[in-house]
């Protein structure tokens, strides 16, 4: 199976949620493989810090590694196997690409209005990209980076996504804005861990529940 995060709005969380997804995922799926299509690496950077520190790591391949369809071919709907991708924050042929192969697709995004309009933006991706394939591209939005201030705001985001069904799903999982997620990068550890009982911790294996539920269905 293929998990795609993909927002061409950056700094949204895809490579943070990706990782630490991929980590916890890979108690069930032990050969997972992950894809780093970020212009900044921060996949392979973060193995490298891992390496240094003599931790195991996932194997991590970049575009120049692979043939592209092929390597898609060998994971799509394929039910044994995961493939994990970490998408670039920008359009590009590559990242449509992934769209279309991916069997569960998943866009990080905070509760500001300038996210709002970042999304609005996607969505126009999404159209545009079903009508070229003639699919319905369909993504699973998942609110990141909330704070205690911005709580209220979740209503007015929930309401935008479920307008715009045709292209998205809202998850039941929040993310809260919370250190372990910067500050566990930084050593080359996933939240858990860095902090097995902290609260970023437990969403993150939430979030994980409810993904593998969803590419097991
Ligand atoms: N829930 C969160 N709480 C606190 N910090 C967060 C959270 N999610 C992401 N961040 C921080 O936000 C920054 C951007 O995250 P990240 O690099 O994962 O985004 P991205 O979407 O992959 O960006 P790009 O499009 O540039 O690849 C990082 O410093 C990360 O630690
Ligand atoms: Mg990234």
């Amino acid at each position: 199976m293929i998990v795609l995060f993909t927002h061409q709005k950056g700094g949204v969380g895809k490579s943070t949620i990706a990782i630490n997804f991929a980590y916890q995922a890979q108690k069930k799926y032990p050969e997972l493989v992950l894809l780093d299509l970020d212009s900044q690496n921060s996949v392979l950077l973060f193995n490298q810090l891992r390496v240094i520190d003599d931790r195991f790591v996932i194997k991590c391949v970049k575009e120049s590694d692979i043939e592209f369809d092929s390597f898609m071919n060998k994971y799509a709907k394929n039910k044994t196997n995961l493939l994990i991708i970490d998408s670039g924050g920008y359009d590009s042929n590559i990242n449509r690409a992934a769209l279309l192969k991916a069997d569960l697709i998943i866009t990080p995004v905070g509760i500001s209005q300038i996210e709002i309009f970042g999304l609005q933006k996607f969505n126009y991706i999404l159209k545009d990209a079903s009508e070229a394939l003639g699919v319905t591209i369909k993504t699973n939005i998942l609110i990141n980076n909330v704070d205690s201030r911005s709580k209220n705001k979740l209503k007015d985001l929930a309401e935008y996504i479920n307008d715009k069904s045709t292209h998205f799903n809202l998850l039941d999982t929040i993310i809260y804005t919370r250190a372990d997620y910067k500050n566990s990068y930084g050593d080359g550890l996933t939240v858990k861990e860095f902090n097995k009982k902290g609260a970023a911790s437990l969403e993150i294996k939430q979030l994980s529940k409810e993904i593998l539920k969803l590419i097991n269905n």
